[in-house]
Parts: structure tokens; sequence; C-alpha cells
């Protein structure tokens, strides 16, 4: 299998076909950020492109933001449009070499941008980040695309099957808060390391 490899990714920003950047940062990822107490949290945003996320939490007072993407076109760009981001908080790196480990780490359209057939290495690689108890939050398709991926869809029953082998499933419901373009197909989710 021919996974969708950062030379795939550069391509798309340079031809600016970037159809997944809503241009802000999404509203269930900004809602949940806005609830938490503890600020200090270390946080990563893997294959978090433009980094709306990012730039968003940062703000908040989150100043352990870590934005993570193989594609160095939107690190440079965000770099640039948020000086005061520290460089070492942007990884310009491979999530499946990446080493670290994180309190939280935000999910919005990094898992559908990957082939299906790597979900479990997501969940293997996941785990390794998470610390005891770290979460993974984010926002998941709901619905199946007809054109091929990415993005690559999926449903409640399957996602529940794989994440539950490697997390305690908190929460996995439809969306309430979804941005409207993509409301009914999202499900809002969050995965507890064991
Ligand atoms: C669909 S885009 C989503 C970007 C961003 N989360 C957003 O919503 O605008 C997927 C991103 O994941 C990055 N990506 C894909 N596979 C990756 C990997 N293995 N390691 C790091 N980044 C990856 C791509 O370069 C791309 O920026």
């Amino acid at each position: 299998m021919n996974y969708l490899d950062e030379s795939y990714w550069t391509q798309r920003y340079e031809q600016g076909a970037t159809g997944w950047d809503i241009g802000y940062a999404s509203t269930p990822l900004v809602q949940y950020l806005d609830q938490i107490e503890n600020r200090d949290l270390k946080v990563l945003i893997p294959g978090g492109g433009n980094g709306h996320e990012a730039a968003y939490a940062f703000e908040k007072g989150f100043q352990n933001t870590f934005l993570l993407d193989f594609a160095k076109i939107p690190l440079t760009k965000f770099s640039k449009s948020n000086p005061q981001f520290p460089d070492e908080n942007l990884l310009n790196e491979d999530f499946f070499t990446h080493e670290g480990v994180y309190d939280l780490i935000l999910e919005q359209t990094f898992f559908c941008a990957l082939h299906p057939d790597q979900r479990e290495a997501y969940c293997e690689k996941m785990k390794t980040l998470l610390k005891p108890n770290g979460k993974i939050v984010g926002v998941l398709f709901s619905i199946e695309f007809e054109k091929q991926g990415p993005p690559f869809g999926g449903n409640i029953s399957d996602y529940e099957k794989l994440f539950s082998k490697y997390f305690d499933i908190i929460k996995m419901e439809p969306c309430y808060n979804s941005i409207p373009p993509r409301r009914g197909a999202e499900l809002f989710f969050m995965l507890q390391n064991q």
C-alpha cells in the first residue's frame, strides 16, 4: 500500500488545494479548550496544517502547545503569522516517528487524512505519545465519502471497535457544535489512555 506521504501533502499546499482548511479554529475544539481550567497541559496537534487550533490554544494560555506536521509549508506560514508562538513548538516531523509525551492530543482532520490501513498504527503511536490518563479529543467524520480519500470517513461502530482496543472511550457522540458545512457529518470523541 502506498500511503500518502509528505510529498503528496506538500504538493497539495503548493497547489493551494487545501479544501480541508476551514480558515479558523474549529468550533468543537474551541469550545472544548475554553472549558479546560488547567492551561499548563502539554498539548499536541498532529497533522495540524495551518494551525488555527494551535494559534487559538496558545492565545488562550496553553503555552505548552505543539503543532506537528510533516509538510513544511504550513508551518513556515504559521510561524510568520504567529511570531509569538515558540519556534521550538513547531514540529516539522512525521507523526509516526515523533517522540514526546503529552497530556492532551487534539484531533482535527488528521485521522481522516490517513489511509484506513494506518488506523491501528495511529492508535499504537497515540498510545506512546500520551501520558497515563492523557486524552485524545476532537472530531471524526461519521460519514463515508463517495470519492476516494482523503478524507477517509467511517462510522461510530467501527471507531468504537478500533479505539476500545487501546483506550477508554469517554465520549463518542454526534457532534452538536460542528461548523455549518460539517453539521451532521461529525462525531465528537474523547479517548483516555489507560
Ligand atoms: C487534511 S489535512 C488537515 C490539516 C489541519 N488539521 C486542518 O484541519 O486544517 C492533514 C494534514 O496532516 C498532515 N499529515 C499527514 N500525514 C502526516 C504524518 N504522518 N505526519 C505528520 N503530518 C501528517 C498533512 O501534511 C496535512 O497538513
